[in-house]
């Protein structure tokens, strides 16, 4: 196996004015290629401030990240987020193709392969509809169909169903792993439920109350292909509750941390 992502001792410090915030420290990941690693902890411990900076939108106060980059031209990688962040003034077509236009591929071929991936997460009557027009859950099958449709060799991804209901996210996570299982990239994804984590990643990695770091990590056993039935088995009910065990402790301190 190949590591494509190594973070080493990454710390992020927010300064202003006389007052610091460590929001991350001394963190460290590897990712192997085609690995699927979920990341959950509590709320303020430096998930996204870790995302952004192996997505190069922040630079780490200390500690070095590496991305392996492997076929020449493919982007290495993308970042899909929690609010939906895809154009307004586009249409759902031209926001799948969005990626493909920024790398210059000419209008057909990026017409043709983002009209693929609309069809893959169920979109192909909307193509020419507007963001406005669609549910929060149709704007978030865009972006993951624009992330993928970008064909990058990692993605990262901040809870990027973690706007939605309940049934609605249910439909989305299948549709994930079915869209994963067929691609089988390197995914760095954060969520703050761990049902989600066991059902989608191959890795479970907790980080403690802030300033997060490591706490420790629980390899995921289920094989795949996964569908939602997974969940209602004794096993996955069984790890769900060793992994809330151990990140119930950072939940409760980083509530207190708030008060
Ligand atoms: N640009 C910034 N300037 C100052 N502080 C920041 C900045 N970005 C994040 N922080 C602080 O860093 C810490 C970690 O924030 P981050 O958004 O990474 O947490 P998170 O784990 O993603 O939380 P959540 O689960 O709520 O999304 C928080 O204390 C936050 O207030
Ligand atoms: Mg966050």
């Amino acid at each position: 196996m190949t590591a494509k992502i190594k973070a080493v001792g990454v710390t992020k410090a927010f300064s202003s004015g006389d007052r610091t915030v460590t929001a991350l420290h001394d963190f460290n990941l590897e990712v192997q290629e085609g690995e699927f690693v979920c990341i959950v902890g509590p709320s303020g411990c430096g998930k996204s401030t870790f995302l952004r900076i192996l997505g190069g939108l922040a630079t780490p106060t200390s500690g070095q990240v590496t991305l392996v980059p492997g076929k020449n031209g493919a982007p290495l990688q993308n970042i899909v987020f929690q609010e939906y962040a895809i154009f307004p003034w586009k249409t759902v077509l031209d926001n799948v193709a969005f990626g493909l236009e920024m790398r210059g591929i000419g209008k057909a071929e990026r017409y043709a392969t983002a009209s693929e991936w609309l069809r893959k997460v169920g979109l192909s009557k909307f193509a020419d509809a507007y963001p406005h027009q669609l549910s929060g859950g149709m704007k978030q099958r865009v972006s993951i169909a624009r992330a993928f449709a970008n064909d990058p060799e990692i993605l990262l991804m901040d809870e990027p169903l973690g706007a939605l209901d309940a049934q609605t996210r249910a439909v989305l996570q299948e549709e994930l792993l079915r869209i994963w299982e067929a691609s089988r990239k390197t995914v760095v994804y954060i969520t703050h439920s761990i049902e989600e984590a066991l059902l989608l990643g191959d890795r479970v990695v907790l980080m403690t109350a802030h300033p997060g770091t490591f706490k420790c990590e629980f390899a995921v056993p289920f094989k795949r292909p996964r569908t939602f039935e997974l969940t209602g088995t004794a096993e996955f009910s069984r790890l769900n509750y060793a992994i809330w065990k151990e990140l119930q402790g950072e939940v409760l301190r980083a509530m207190e941390q708030q008060l």
